[in-house]
């Protein structure tokens, strides 16, 4: 049994460098979200669970959790930016702006006579190249996805079931996105990738852009302005667009703004440590597929750098922590499902009880509203039952200091 430990690294924001949220302020959240709404059928908010039994023990005024296993019976937020950078993808090889185009629209007969054959192709840990497939089967267009070695056959079968070729490679996430690279230019498929590379940048900032509809739905709902917003990455595409959001929405007082990521591909963490960006390499072996990247998203880099304030690295004991006590909530509060990368935020709170240091330093107190996000369900259900019912992964936590 482990007795947990957890690592935090400060970052000192710059601020003030608006020009890195200029694509995420009100008028580019809205084109967004009018663009999801036109999903008609599809596209409806998630809930925003507040849970107010585990604020009472935690000793914070409120806990708000943005529940995207809901989202579009995906299980998880990633399609909100699949979906949008394949709309605005098809919107400017159309000549058209996404304003003036329709889920619709797109998904006509018309669009496909006069585009020709389109395959839309992705590398994923899981959720993102369900959503790329689950998009290009609605639209009618074909994909190709590939995964890296080590994914789950459940992952896998999602997206074969939306209708996608799907390919477990040999390589790890970062390796299994040049792969596609490659075979992609070789057979004239579009890539649309949630992490970007000097040359590659607007098909990856579409998705960002896709993903304010996750963090403006939220933001709208809370009933007041959060202190604390809590968002785990990978490349850190989530991430950053939920930070920019937050500081584009116009608080009095900056919410402080904390990344969580897996301790085995924490490169968020050591570029907080370093002052700059750093990647991590090898096999990034974690039970949290999706947060499983080495290396950052520059894009989403640059908005991090410059407001988010501190980084927590995580072992896989804290998702799975995470993933029983959202669980098994307290008294009245709501039960939410959380699969592995999504439960990291519920982990924490689950530390925090206990490490009443690490309370302390990020600023938490009895005046505090948290923000989390959800980010997955159960996507893999086997894993899901062996943590919240097996108990795999146990933690043995004493009141310490982290
Ligand atoms: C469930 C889940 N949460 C969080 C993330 C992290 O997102 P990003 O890679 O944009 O940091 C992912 C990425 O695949 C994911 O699948």
């Amino acid at each position: 049994m482990q007795v947990l430990q957890l690592e935090l690294a400060k970052n000192d924001p710059a601020h003030g460098e608006q020009e890195v949220l200029k694509n995420f302020d009100k008028t580019s959240v809205k084109k967004v979200r009018d663009f999801h709404k036109s999903m008609w059928g599809y596209y409806k908010p998630t809930p925003l669970v507040e849970l107010k039994e585990l604020a009472a023990w935690l000793g914070v005024k409120r806990i708000f959790v943005k529940d995207e296993s809901k989202r579009f019976g995906l299980k998880s937020f990633k399609a909100l930016g699949g979906s949008y950078a394949i709309a605005c993808y098809l919107a400017k090889r159309l000549g058209k702006r996404i304003e003036d185009v329709s889920f619709d629209y797109l998904a006509s007969d018309e669009i496909r006579e006069r585009l020709g054959r389109v395959t839309f192709a992705t590398a994923t840990d899981g959720n993102h190249g369900r959503g790329i497939a689950w998009m290009a089967r609605i639209l009618g267009f074909p994909s190709v996805v590939y995964m890296p070695k080590g994914s789950a056959q459940a992952r896998l079968e999602a997206i074969a079931k939306e209708g996608a070729a799907v390919r477990i490679t040999e390589g790890n996430y970062d390796d299994t996105v040049r792969m596609l690279v490659t075979d992609a230019a070789r057979n004239g498929w579009t890539v649309v990738q949630d992490t970007a590379w000097p040359g590659y940048e607007e098909i990856p900032l579409w998705i960002m852009q896709g993903y304010t509809t996750m963090i403006s739905e939220a933001l709208e709902a809370l009933p007041e302005p959060p202190t604390h917003v809590f968002a785990q990455a990978g490349v850190g595409s989530m991430a950053g667009s939920a930070q920019a959001v937050v500081a584009s929405y116009g608080y009095d007082k900056d919410p402080v703004f904390t990344i969580l990521e897996a301790a085995a591909a924490n490169c968020f963490f050591r570029s907080f440590e370093q002052g700059k960006m750093v990647s991590v390499g090898g096999e990034l072996n974690t039970i949290m597929a999706g947060l499983a990247c080495g290396e950052i998203n520059p894009l989403a880099w640059d908005i991090i750098k410059n407001y988010a304030r501190f980084c927590l690295s995580c072992r896989d004991e804290v998702a799975a922590l995470g993933m029983r006590l959202w669980g098994n909530p307290l008294g009245d509060d709501e039960r939410i499902i959380a699969g592995e990368s999504g439960a990291i935020g519920g982990g924490i709170i689950g530390l925090l009880e206990k490490y009443h240091n690490l309370k302390t330093d990020l600023e938490l107190n009895k005046d505090s509203v948290m923000l989390l996000f959800n980010t997955e369900g159960d996507t893999f259900p086997d894993k899901y039952r062996d943590i919240v019912w097996g108990g795999f992964l146990p933690v043995e936590f004493r009141r310490r200091n982290y």
